[in-house]
């Protein structure tokens, strides 16, 4: 998307343009620059920089959520969990569920523009907000500085982390200072996680096996409404929340599943494209840039800006309840004589 939409005229506007944080439009695209496999290419070197380079920002920006430059993300609405309900009560199809979301804290910058100090003030206050949690979601902060590789590793391995030295973001200097600053929060039936300093200042997850969107949904809504009683959130009325990645922005949520579709996978670029037209993004077993294993896909929501996070949740909902139906009519075709 860099390639397509920094053409000559548009260089030619920003390439003298700052922030006030004296971010540039190099900062905004050395990711891209550096992999010219990436699909988007860009990131918001600071919360400024959606506006200061929005000729480039706001086209990536329409083409990924179909968000246009003349539109405003809604108010928050978290609406009622419980109308998701299973989708996939007998556990056929569905390995797991995964709700998440980005914030941003107020005051701060983002990785390229943070020192060392903005990563550990960063972390320490939300460590401490973290660890007052009570009941369901009490549990323990741990630092990535001191933790061992192995340690980490199986945390990768059993999806709860995030991976270390991602190229993307290593090319937008947001690996600077690693591990400082950087960790993972969870309670301690590991069904609540919060990432620290990674890509974003905040990433907030609910994952169970098995399909219950409804309790694994309601248990994000319940863990942020806690956490933003203590944490002033970076919220734009256009953009909604600001994250550093502009995928992200708007209701921040991804809603994924690990789920088996071994009929639909086997023609993949059909399920794309079928998964494409429900509003959905395939993944790999392990996220982002990885492949399937053991034909499990990662399918989550595409789109997290113009509509509500309860529409974001429905989007993916639908979506999935209708290849589960395409699975099971391959099945039957299979089955019939
Ligand atoms: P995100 O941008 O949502 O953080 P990534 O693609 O980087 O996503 O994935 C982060 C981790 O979450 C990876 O280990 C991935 O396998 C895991 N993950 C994503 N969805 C699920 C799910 N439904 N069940 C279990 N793990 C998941
Ligand atoms: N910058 C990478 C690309 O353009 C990742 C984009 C979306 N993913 C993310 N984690 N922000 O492909």
């Amino acid at each position: 998307m860099l390639k397509k939409y920094l053409t000559r005229e548009v260089f030619e506007l920003l390439k003298e343009r700052k922030t006030s944080y004296g971010s540039t439009l190099l900062d905004v695209i050395r990711s891209g620059l550096c992999n010219p496999d990436s699909h988007i290419g860009i990131y918001a070197a600071d919360p400024e920089a959606y506006v200061v380079f929005k000729e480039l920002f706001n086209p990536v920006i329409e083409e990924y959520h179909g968000f246009e430059s003349s539109s405003s993300q809604p108010e928050t609405n978290w609406g009622n969990p419980e109308e998701l309900g299973n989708l996939d009560p007998d556990g056929a199809y569905i390995i797991s569920t995964r709700v998440r979301c980005a914030r941003s804290i107020e005051g701060y910058p983002f990785n390229p523009t943070m020192n060392e100090t903005h990563y550990l003030d960063l972390e320490k206050k939300v460590s401490g907000v973290l660890e007052s949690l009570t009941d369901d979601l009490k549990g323990q902060y741990y630092p990535l500085l001191g933790m061992s590789r192995e340690t980490q590793d199986q945390l990768i391995e059993d999806h709860f982390l995030f991976k270390e030295g991602d190229r993307f973001l290593e090319a937008a200097n947001s690996n600077r200072f690693w591990p400082k600053g950087r960790g993972i929060f969870f309670n301690d039936t590991k069904t609540f996680l919060v990432w620290c300093n990674e890509e974003d200042h905040l990433r907030l997850i609910s994952m169970e096996e098995g399909g219950d969107l409804a309790t694994i949904y309601g248990r994000l809504v319940d863990a942020v409404s806690r956490i933003e009683r203590e944490i002033s959130f970076s919220r734009n009325s256009r953009l909604g929340y600001l994250t550093f990645c502009p995928t992200n922005l708007g209701t921040t949520i991804r809603a994924s599943v690990h789920i088996k579709l071994p009929r639909l996978g086997r023609d993949f670029e059909a399920f794309q494209e079928m998964a494409r037209k429900f509003y959905l993004q395939v993944r790999g077993t392990r996220g982002e840039h990885t492949e399937s294993e053991d034909g499990v896909y990662d399918i989550s929501n595409q789109r997290r800006l113009g509509l509500t996070e309860f529409q974001a949740l429905s989007e993916m909902r639908d979506g999935i309840l209708q290849l589960i139906e395409q699975e099971k009519a391959l099945e039957g075709t299979e089955q019939s004589p």
